[in-house]
């Protein structure tokens, strides 16, 4: 695709959203219920392999606490393993820490896992015996609040005197990352409490024993994959790697077959486009992806360096239902559709699961800046706001642990364009009979305007 009709695209979006940026008073409508960002290390942890740590938390009720953290600082979460908090912790001491009368200790207890700064393991004291590094945690209630980091006798990692860290930088978030452990860390004010409670000599009783990895997800979620470490994720921002599209910065020029190319993403592609078909009620998506723009290219290549991509759907009678006057601006279609491409591999379990624990959460789109808000509603997920809302209408369409694609019953616009197309709204619903889409008609004669006419046979 020529870089000339790119940058005529280009002008003329960046015309169009001054025009909407003149034409709108600037309204920030959030209220303050914070919004979590999807890729929030938070977010990671209760999606994680860290289930009884997830759900420690929660019950805790430390959610808030530390969802007001990550927005102001990283935070380092030091995990013990499943293994730690199910079989090798004291059955008494568990009772005692779900009493409710002990929230506090609880509390305490997870926080003192938990450092206000970015702690990554590239940070840590270096393999001589003596270095310590000891850091504040959140458990600020603690008299003796320090964490010490050292390295054990063979250079290993220690945590808090005797924790091994057996999976460093196990997830790396923009806003913290966790570090998982081999076992419980006890504050000395926790354990005292328990002792006094208890009157037992100590809580040393947690057993000692290697902890074979077992795969700790088998009966609650069976997800095909976390981001599947197949080859290492990229290091850059998906943005980076994007062919520059008409609201995105120029990116840097994609090398020729970089040396990541571990995945054929274009057939992943191909497959996807091949279920939507299969599935029914999603052509005029499939017919895009294939017909109109370079998109489905664009996906493959980002599937093929390491990306993971969640298409949001909307299905045929969403899409018929977008107006000309939606879709006459420059570029339209690609915005529209690059609004409902998430660069982050969710599942309908997952994005039910963060919606449900966090309210609001808000997932980055291709389309830059624009984000995309999701809260829970009639025991689904709900995207977008007010009018311009859509229900994830078909779970889990495809996933392959790297695109996975849910199906919407709504075509979604940022906020700033639904309150100005929806509200006046005059458009008719146009209800599209032909076997080729609205969309893909517009788009066409974008096109066409543009003289762009190699890989687009269908548009004639
Ligand atoms: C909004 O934030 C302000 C200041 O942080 C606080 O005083 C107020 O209670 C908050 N309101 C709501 C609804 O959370
Ligand atoms: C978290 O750490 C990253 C990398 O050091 C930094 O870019 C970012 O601004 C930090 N976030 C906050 C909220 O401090
Ligand atoms: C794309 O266009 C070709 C012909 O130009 C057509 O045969 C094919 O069915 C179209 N693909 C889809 C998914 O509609």
């Amino acid at each position: 695709m020529g870089s000339l009709n790119y940058g005529a695209l280009n002008l003329l979006f960046f015309t169009f959203i001054l025009i909407n940026a003149t034409a709108l008073p600037y309204q920030n409508p959030k209220s303050n219920s914070t919004q979590i960002n999807s890729n929030s290390v938070l977010v990671a942890l209760l999606d994680s392999h860290y289930t009884e740590l997830s759900e420690l938390v929660e019950k805790a009720l430390l959610l808030q606490t530390l969802e007001e953290a990550v927005s102001r600082h990283n935070i380092t979460i030091f995990a013990p393993n499943n293994e730690a908090l199910e079989r090798q912790m004291d059955p008494e001491f568990k009772r005692f820490l779900l009493e409710p009368g002990n929230l506090k200790s609880l509390q305490n207890l997870l926080l003192f896992h938990i450092i206000p700064s970015r702690v990554g393991s590239k940070e840590w004291p270096s393999e001589d015996f003596e270095s310590v590094a000891h850091h504040k945690t959140l458990c600020v209630d603690e008299a003796d609040n320090h964490l010490p980091l050292t390295r054990g006798n063979s250079g290993e990692k220690v945590v808090g005197g005797l924790a091994r860290v057996t999976r460093p930088d196990d997830v790396v978030r923009p806003d913290g990352l966790i570090h998982g452990i081999e076992r419980l860390l006890v504050p000395r004010s926790v354990q005292e409490d328990f002792n006094r409670r208890r009157s037992l000599t100590s809580i040393s009783a947690v057993l000692p024993e290697g902890a074979p990895v077992v795969d700790p997800r088998t009966h609650r979620l069976k997800k095909p994959a976390t981001p599947a470490p197949a080859g290492a994720p990229p290091a850059l921002p998906v943005y980076d790697a994007m062919a520059p599209g008409p609201s995105l910065a120029p990116a840097p020029a994609p090398g020729p077959g970089g040396p990541r190319h571990h995945f054929d993403g274009e057939s992943q592609v191909k497959d996807f486009i091949q279920t939507l078909l299969h599935y029914g009620g999603y052509n005029e998506l499939a017919d895009i992806l294939v017909n109109l723009t370079s998109l489905a290219t664009e996906m493959g290549k980002l599937v093929s360096e390491g990306y993971v991509l969640t298409v949001l759907a909307p299905n045929d009678e969403a899409m018929a239902k977008l107006t000309t006057d939606q879709l006459s601006d420059p570029g339209a279609p690609e915005q529209i559709m690059y609004y409902h491409l998430i660069p982050e591999y969710q599942t309908e379990e997952s994005m039910y699961n963060s919606v449900r624990r966090f309210g609001k959460v808000q997932y980055d789109t291709l389309r830059l800046p624009h984000k995309v808000v999701a809260e829970e509603a009639d025991g689904s997920v709900k995207f977008g706001q007010g009018e311009g809302s859509a229900y994830l209408f078909d779970p889990d369409i495809y996933t392959d642990g790297r695109i996975s694609v849910q199906g919407i019953d709504g075509v979604l616009f940022p906020m700033e364009e639904t309150t100005e197309k929806l509200a006046p709204t005059t458009a008719p619903k146009v209800v599209v009979k032909q076997r080729r889409g609205k969309l893909l008609e517009v788009a066409c004669s974008i096109i066409g305007a543009f003289g762009q006419d190699s890989q687009f046979t269908s548009c004639y």
